[in-house]
């Protein structure tokens, strides 16, 4: 297992729809493993596979001492909401309140390619919203209202790593998914 640098917020990676996993072998367990000491390293309470430059739905999570990662992640979302701080590694140093759902539903497929429940409210629902809408190529500024885009975005241009992008894109680290670039 690799600690692997982190994407920041430019990189194209993060703006693509990232592909399902099909093939649950032992290159995905790796890209678990790196993903989970990537955000461990950070440290970080949750990385999305984009995030290290490979574009698959795959993500983990460290939420209040308990470690997991979701493959094709689907989410319920309950209609109440939470407002509170949230972050992302890919735009280090930066925090803004976000509106949230309060609680979710998670279903998708662990390493080994079986059915998997994540079921969280709070801090893990906040942690898994944010973990899939990166596997759409979503960031959470894009959900800030206006105002506070406007600031996040001011933030992001006056960061020390403001454009420093790494523009290469793995697809996937499968030799199945070749052809799909
Ligand atoms: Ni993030």
């Amino acid at each position: 297992m690799t600690i692997q640098p982190i994407r920041i917020f430019g990189d194209p990676v993060l703006r693509l729809t990232a592909q399902p996993v099909t093939v649950f072998d032992k290159e995905l367990r790796t890209l678990v493993k790196d993903l989970t000491e990537t955000m461990k390293d950070a440290p970080g309470a949750g990385l999305a596979a984009p995030q290290i430059g490979v574009s698959l739905r795959v993500f983990t999570y460290h939420v209040e001492g308990v470690i997991g990662h979701l493959i094709n992640p689907v989410l319920d979302l309950t209609e109440e909401e939470q407002d509170g701080p949230e972050g992302c590694l890919s735009l280090p140093g930066l925090t803004f309140d976000c509106v949230r759902a309060h609680g979710v539903v998670a279903k998708g497929f662990n390493e080994y390619g079986d059915p998997i429940q994540v079921e969280g409210t709070q801090k893990l629902a906040r942690c898994i919203q944010h973990e899939t809408d990166h596997l759409d190529g979503v960031i959470f500024i894009d959900r800030l209202d206006r105002e506070q885009r406007k600031a996040a975005l001011r933030a992001i241009r006056e960061s020390e790593w403001s454009g420093e992008t790494a523009p290469q894109v793995k697809v996937s680290p499968h030799s199945t998914f070749g052809g799909a670039r």
